[in-house]
């Protein structure tokens, strides 16, 4: 194979707009991490750029959130996450900012060129306009239904729900998140990127030359794009927060975040360079770089379509891949901090990491489960039970019982050193683990090369499983009681424990890229130096010298107890009930919106727990200050009840009045808004996230019952 001269990595700027969870880590950080260390062991010529997306109308909400200004959260949040990172392993060659300098000119003199170059248009449209606070909704400061899956909370820019990107334009029953009021529209000027230019360029580029060696998720993410028709999209915005739009009639113009941010990878780059004293042009401008974006899934859109048509302009290379990630749910619900579902980084790194002594063995172990259920392919799931499993029943049992037991009996029954190795009693079990350990660096390479980081993991830890059961066959614990009749046992020993050492130093390299910190552990034990972790080394057999006097196994994991990962469970439940009390309304839309999947099994007695009622609704108004709220009156037969229901955006109150409903009466009360809902109504949901009521076929008493 070609080998490319160099190598440029990317992580996605995460917004410094507050903590990042570990969904994000194990989407965009942790494989290129991975790749990266993989790397730099193959001497390839590599540089991991990253930084904070410091832009972008999310900073400025959060600002409002947090009573302060924009300038305050990014200065605020940008070294958290950055040493959030650092404890975790993370190793960027630089982590940078899109605040700097640097950055604005870098941006600016970008969209100079376009602009000279004619490749962008400008337009004057109508834009929604928030009269209250004087603001024009771009993004983030605009909320309603996205077209594409009916979500309620989707952005002007995105629906964070399906991905697909959006324009205010494109919203349903759009509100101004500013003032909660419904917007007008003003007139205004702006530049475009015209996307449907390059339709040609995308279909050759994506749908043909990358059709086979791009994520078959990511190639059908771009194709539904671009077979729905690419429109020009605009690159600047009227706000206050961000670059300025580099142009003499721009007054109180900056350019759009997804503008700026992934030029962001630029600038990182040309920071590194003046760090380092290298030249960074040969980065972007030859073709022999592999350039290779590691994201979120709902970045592919950005990253595939949007960034690749301004490199092209701005005549730089294109990214070679951009290995997108699914997402990962937790405990059986999507992640979200907002709704304080979440693991945060921060939060991890302080329970597990801190607390414990030597806890950085614990950064690894987060790195492992996060590496073992990568949602590489599809969506994944987080419980703290996998975790606990995956490192008491793997890196415990199989990982570190190997290198343990290797160690402890080297000391024992070699005197603590590497013994020799008798070629002329080798047999066959020696002869398969020797060959085993060669196929195994050689699969595992294979597999990072295509990002396959899961599977590459396996392999590691299937090697040491190997390593178990070959020790498991030589029993040199029972060969040592018999040496003194038997002087032959003591080579017989010699060789098991030879390969076992040699073993270790070949897991020590092939774990390396996933388990850093633990390679550093195995290295000191070993006495050698990082050399070693040299990716040529894998698969030799000769890496520890006979007669090498090594130090005692240290412990690689610990065990980890049942209450501890009690203690998690419950403190996320109570992290998101407190969120809950404070976006009660949310929540309830949130949970109507969601597809969900089948639920497990119950018996008879637990449904009959359930109390289902037919009611008559008799009044129906809008609870103030939610738009989705309906605050109703239903008649059971024998009371009327008051129920609020996130009904609001899917009937009219005046239209609803008379309609009979199924009832679930013997739910817990709730508050909404202050209004407490005693029951809940049953809807129906259908494919494209219309509401229906579930109601007899005729009129029936009030107060039937339904089962
Ligand atoms: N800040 C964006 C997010 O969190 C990602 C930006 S990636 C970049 O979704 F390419 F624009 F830098
Ligand atoms: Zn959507």
């Amino acid at each position: 194979m070609n080998q490319p001269k160099r190598y440029l990595i990317t992580s996605a700027l995460p917004y410094a707009n507050g903590l990042k969870h570990i969904g994000h880590l194990a989407g965009a950080y942790i494989p290129a991490d991975i790749y990266v260390r993989y790397l730099r062991a193959q001497k390839r010529d590599v540089v991991y750029v990253c930084g904070s997306d410091e832009h972008g109308t999310a900073i400025p909400i959060q600002a409002m959130k947090e009573g302060t200004t924009a300038q305050a959260i990014i200065d605020k949040y940008h070294p958290i996450i950055e040493q959030n990172f650092k404890d975790l392993g993370i190793s960027f060659d630089i982590y940078h900012r899109t605040s700097s300098p640097l950055h604005h000119e870098t941006a600016q003199e970008f969209f100079t060129v376009l602009n000279e170059n004619g490749d962008l248009e400008i337009k004057e449209t109508e834009q929604y306009f928030d009269e209250a606070t004087n603001t024009f909704l771009a993004d983030r400061f605009i909320k309603g239904t996205c077209p594409n899956c009916g979500y309620e909370s989707a952005f002007g820019d995105q629906c964070e729900k399906c991905g697909k990107s959006l324009s205010p334009d494109e919203l349903i029953n759009p509100v101004s998140t500013l003032s909660g009021n419904v917007p007008i529209k003003k007139s205004t000027k702006h530049w475009y990127l015209p996307l449907n230019k390059h339709e040609d360029f995308l279909r050759e580029w994506i749908l043909k030359e990358h059709k086979d060696d791009w994520r078959s998720t990511v190639v059908g993410q771009c194709k539904s794009w671009i077979d729905g028709g690419l429109q020009p999209r605009a690159v600047t915005r009227d706000l206050d927060w961000g670059i300025k739009v580099p142009v003499k009639d721009a007054e109180g113009k900056v350019l759009y975040v997804w503008f700026d941010a992934p030029i962001g990878y630029i600038s990182a780059t040309k920071q590194w360079a003046l760090n380092n004293d290298k030249d960074w042009k040969p980065y972007w401008n030859i073709k022999d770089t592999k350039l290779v974006h590691f994201i979120g899934k709902d970045n592919i859109v950005f990253h595939c379509i949007i960034f690749p048509i301004m490199l092209k302009l701005h005549g730089n290379i294109l990214p070679i891949n951009v290995p997108a990630n699914e997402f990962m749910n937790l405990e059986g619900d999507k992640m979200s901090t907002s709704r304080g579902w979440s693991i945060e980084m921060d939060d991890y790194i302080n329970d597990w990491i801190k607390k414990d002594n030597g806890g950085e063995s614990l950064a690894d172990v987060l790195r492992y489960y996060l590496t073992q259920i990568a949602p590489e392919t599809k969506d994944s799931e987080f419980t703290w039970k996998g975790f606990q499993d995956a490192n008491n029943s793997e890196l415990v049992s199989i990982f570190g019982n190997f290198v343990n037991r290797t160690f402890v009996l080297m000391h024992k029954l070699c005197g603590g050193k590497v013994p020799v190795f008798h070629n002329d009693l080798i047999d066959d079990a020696d002869k398969d683990l020797i060959t085993h350990i060669n196929q195994t660096a050689k699969k595992i390479e294979a597999l990072l090369e295509e990002y396959k980081f899961r599977d590459a993991l396996f392999e590691v830890i299937d090697l040491a499983r190997k390593g178990n059961q070959y020790m498991q066959k030589k029993e040199p614990w029972i060969l040592a009681k018999t040496v003194a009749e038997n002087p032959d046992n003591q080579k017989l020993i010699d060789n098991a424990l030879h390969i076992c050492l040699q073993l270790t130093a070949n897991l020590t390299i092939l774990i390396n890229p996933f388990l850093p910190f633990t390679a550093k552990k195995l290295l000191h034990m070993m006495k050698v130096v990082d050399k070693m972790l040299e990716w040529q080394n894998a698969g030799r057999i000769d890496l520890l010298k006979v007669g090498y006097a090594l130090r005692a196994p240290e412990l690689l994991f610990r065990k980890i107890e049942d209450e501890e990962i009690t203690f998690q469970l419950e403190k996320l439940k109570q992290k998101s009930t407190v969120n809950r009390q404070s976006s009660t309304v949310k929540k309830v839309e949130e949970t109507k919106s969601e597809t969900p999947d089948l639920k497990s099994e119950i018996q008879f007695d637990d449904f009959a727990k359930i109390d289902l009622r037919v009611g008559t609704i008799v009044a129906a108004e809008k609870v103030e200050k939610a738009d989705k709220l309906l605050k109703l009156s239903v008649d059971l037969g024998f009371e009327t009840r008051t129920i609020v229901s996130g009904i609001a955006l899917h009937f009219k109150p005046e239209d609803i009045v008379g309609k009979q409903v199924t009832v679930v009466v013997n739910l817990a009360p709730r508050k909404m808004r202050g209004i407490e809902s005693n029951g809940m109504i049953l809807m129906a949901e259908d494919k494209s996230r219309k509401l229906h009521f579930i109601n007899p076929d005729t009129k029936v008493d009030e107060g039937s019952g339904v089962s």
